[in-house]
């Protein structure tokens, strides 16, 4: 059985995650805003790279599928719209799109059994852009925070033996198998790259699970939770924690850039 669909706290999210943004900024430096575009960011979360965008001088829509994310960026004064990113309704209208840290929560299965894809998602993303039109990104890749959750699949079927791997939704794909996914939506690719990039948590992985996996957790009966997460601590601490850096994740990133031809 999958754990209820995901919620997000953007207070804990600012929190504990606002690396993820902060990371984010090779990302916008790829998509290289012009003051006068018209940008879509997918997937915008809080509208912490929205707003930067907005500050170049361009008029930035976000759209995500959480709520609460997107009422955080309006509180910002963003332009984000609740929607769910295989379902854009955007025809030619964006000088340019963007993603990060988000395409990878965005993959469905066509039919129970068969891989992962954002077919439906590259495809509205295509449709949204003008002829030209330029789509920049990040996302998780093939082996990405593998390690920090194999540790937890094993706290988990410690109490259910028949537990599904909690990234098994998750959509971290070869540099091989992304650039096939952006050609056949039509896009034509510029860049298409993977690479490891340890990730310091200075929040510790505890918080790096309540933030991403809180589902997850919450199917560990409480009465075993204390001695759970210590045990998944003791696990990952000789991978990743170092007495003088304390934990970091082992994100790997996909990052990309692609065009709708003329
Ligand atoms: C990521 O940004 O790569 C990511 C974050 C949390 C869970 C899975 C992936």
């Amino acid at each position: 059985m999958e754990p209820a669909s995901k919620s997000w706290s953007p207070e804990r999210y600012r929190r504990d995650a606002g690396f993820i943004s902060r990371l984010g900024e090779p990302v916008l430096e790829l998509l290289a805003p012009r003051a006068g575009e018209r940008i879509l960011d997918l997937g915008c979360g809080d509208g912490a790279l929205m707003e930067k965008i907005a500050a170049r001088g361009c008029a930035v829509v976000g759209v995500d599928a959480s709520p609460e994310m997107v009422a955080a960026a309006r509180r910002r004064g963003l332009d984000a719209r609740l929607a769910r990113a295989e379902m854009l309704a955007f025809s030619r209208e964006f000088d340019a799109a963007f993603s990060n840290a988000a395409l990878h929560w965005m993959a469905g299965r066509p039919a129970a059994g068969r891989p992962l894809t954002v077919a439906p998602v590259l495809d509205g993303v295509f449709r949204a852009l003008r002829p030209g039109g330029r789509f920049a990104g990040e996302l998780g890749g093939e082996g990405n925070v593998a390690a920090v959750y194999d540790a937890l699949a094993a706290a988990l079927r410690r109490f259910d033996p028949a537990a599904p791997h909690p990234a098994s939704g998750l959509y971290f794909p070869s540099a091989e198998a992304f650039r096939a996914a952006l050609e056949d939506a039509g896009f034509a690719v510029e860049r298409c790259e993977l690479f490891p990039r340890p990730t310091p948590l200075p929040q510790g992985i505890l918080a790096w699970y309540e933030v991403f996996a809180a589902e997850w957790l919450a199917r560990i009966p409480a009465a075993a939770r204390a001695a759970d997460y210590a045990e998944l601590e003791d696990r990952l601490r000789p991978r990743l924690y170092q007495p003088k850096h304390g934990w970091w994740a082992d994100y790997v990133r996909l990052r990309f850039l692609a065009r709708r031809p003329l």
